[in-house]
């Protein structure tokens, strides 16, 4: 049998037999720290399978139960990234970096479920009530009965819990709760496990709803919410850049609807309000066509979303020039290069290379390639792409161009904001977009040659 591991990464959880300066599970650096074992009292234990215990019933998969009821809170980016409402009983885990936005946003939350009628505990482990209530009363939400506690006992939080039987709690944050049963510090990897361990099971247990805060952290000295991720039902992300006002919630993990979804907000004096329309918001900031810049027709869950995507291409004077790639995936920016220069001879050897997704918004989605294949091209010719103009498409290594998934809505979603052209792989299902013109293109080097008149 393996020992009890007494070290565990605070990025990824992962156990570890010693001290090393490198997770090899998530390849952090200085995350790994010394736990105490969970239990070290009594003699070892028998395997359980040399004991008998009690059958459980078994059942098949037939069932009568309709879907879970769901509570909207009537802040709809909110319920969209939940997939539809709060489903009772859930567990719910919002990671973010501190200070993006968490705190913001659950109580502005708590306070709009409170007032659909649900009972809701908020319970903050980092501010004084004091502190919550001036929030609150800045966010103008005085009035919503929303229930308070500054607390981070996690023994008479439960008590508590049990007492009221709220329909949603909320904790800030989780690294700050404090299990008396552990002995470890608040925040080490084995109390912030144990809190959301208990709560989640409170949470199956009495129903209510539970929604943990998790600050992302940078140094290794406290857990990160990975460590809970595989706890709970639903992990939500909350992300922006800094400079920026815009937020996005984006679900990574919803076992009670689509991942992937995302949810826009704006960061403003008053609090976040949420933006409805998250195309007209990213494009807001364009200024007329430029060499370099590029409108993307993109997919963020279930609904299309318009950002540009901007490159800039100049001469370097390092031996190896710089690639630096700013909401996007810089594996696959070294991809479209090498298939640039492999399939269509244009060589980016000796150019530093930019690539930003305006807005701070980050891109995923392999449909991607082909704006940045011509945003790239775009600055490298110094010629600007036609105005009103939207492309997607998949890049293949061959050069050739492979339809992407609903390309009807993306090109509804181009026609609602005034765009005129797309351009798009062929064999991709047109329609539904009368008012615009699409261009069809097979592979890489008929879009250069039509585009930029180059072969
Ligand atoms: P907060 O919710 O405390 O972040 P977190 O809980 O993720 O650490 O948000 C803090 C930031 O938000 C802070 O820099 C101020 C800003 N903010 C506003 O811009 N407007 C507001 O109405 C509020 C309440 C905060
Ligand atoms: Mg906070």
């Amino acid at each position: 049998m393996a020992k009890n591991a007494s070290f565990s990464c605070t990025a990824c959880g992962a156990a570890h037999k010693k001290w090393a300066g490198r997770c090899d599970a998530c390849g952090a650096w200085n995350t790994i720290v010394e736990e105490a074992p969970l239990s070290t009292a009594g003699p070892a234990r028998r395997t359980l399978g040399g004991t008998r215990g009690t059958a459980v019933p078994l059942t098949d998969l037939r069932t009568e139960e309709a879907p879970p009821p769901r509570s909207t809170s009537g802040m709809s980016e909110l319920d969209r990234v939940l997939g539809g409402g709060l489903v009772p009983a859930s567990a719910i885990l919002v990671g973010g970096d501190p200070g993006i936005g968490k705190s913001t946003l659950l109580l502005q939350a708590a306070a709009s479920f409170a007032r659909t009628g649900l009972g809701c505990i908020y319970v903050s482990g980092e501010e004084a009530s004091a502190q919550v209530r001036m929030r609150a009363q800045r966010l103008g939400l005085t009035d919503a009965p929303v229930k308070l506690a500054a607390e981070t006992n996690l023994r008479d939080i439960l008590t508590t819990l049990d007492a009221e039987r709220p329909d949603l709690a909320i904790i800030d944050s989780i690294q700050t709760m404090w299990a008396d049963n552990v002995e470890s510090a608040p925040g080490s990897v084995a109390q912030v496990r144990s809190a959301a361990h208990e709560l989640t099971s409170f949470a199956k247990k009495r129903g209510t709803s539970i929604i943990l805060v998790g600050h992302v952290t940078k140094d290794g000295q406290i857990a990160g919410p990975r460590v809970i991720e595989h706890m709970v039902d639903t992990v939500l992300y909350f992300e922006g850049e800094r400079g920026h006002q815009f937020r996005i919630l984006r679900a990574v993990k919803n076992r009670f609807g689509p991942a992937d979804e995302i949810g826009v907000f704006e960061m403003t004096g008053a609090g976040l309000a949420e933006v409805v329309n998250p195309s007209a918001l990213f494009l807001s900031e364009r200024d007329t066509p430029a060499p370099g810049s590029v409108v993307f027709s993109g997919i963020e869950g279930t609904r299309p979303v318009l950002v540009e995507l901007q490159a800039l291409v100049a001469p370097s004077s390092l031996s190896q020039p710089r690639r630096t790639v700013v909401g996007w995936d810089s594996g696959r920016l070294s991809m479209i290069l090498a298939v640039l220069e492999a399939r269509c001879g244009i060589s980016f050897g000796g150019l530093d290379v930019y690539l930003n997704v305006a807005g701070g918004m980050r891109v995923s989605e392999p449909a991607a390639d082909l704006a940045v294949a011509a945003a790239l091209l775009s600055a490298r010719e110094d010629i600007a792409l036609p105005a009103d103009t939207v492309v997607f498409g998949e890049l293949s290594l061959s050069g050739a161009l492979r339809p992407v998934g609903q390309t009807e809505n993306r090109l509804k979603e181009a026609e609602k904001l005034g765009f005129t052209n797309a351009i798009a792989p062929t064999r991709s299902k047109i329609g539904g977009a009368d008012g615009l013109r699409v261009q069809q293109m097979p592979d890489l080097t008929s879009f250069v040659g039509d585009i930029f008149g180059a072969g």
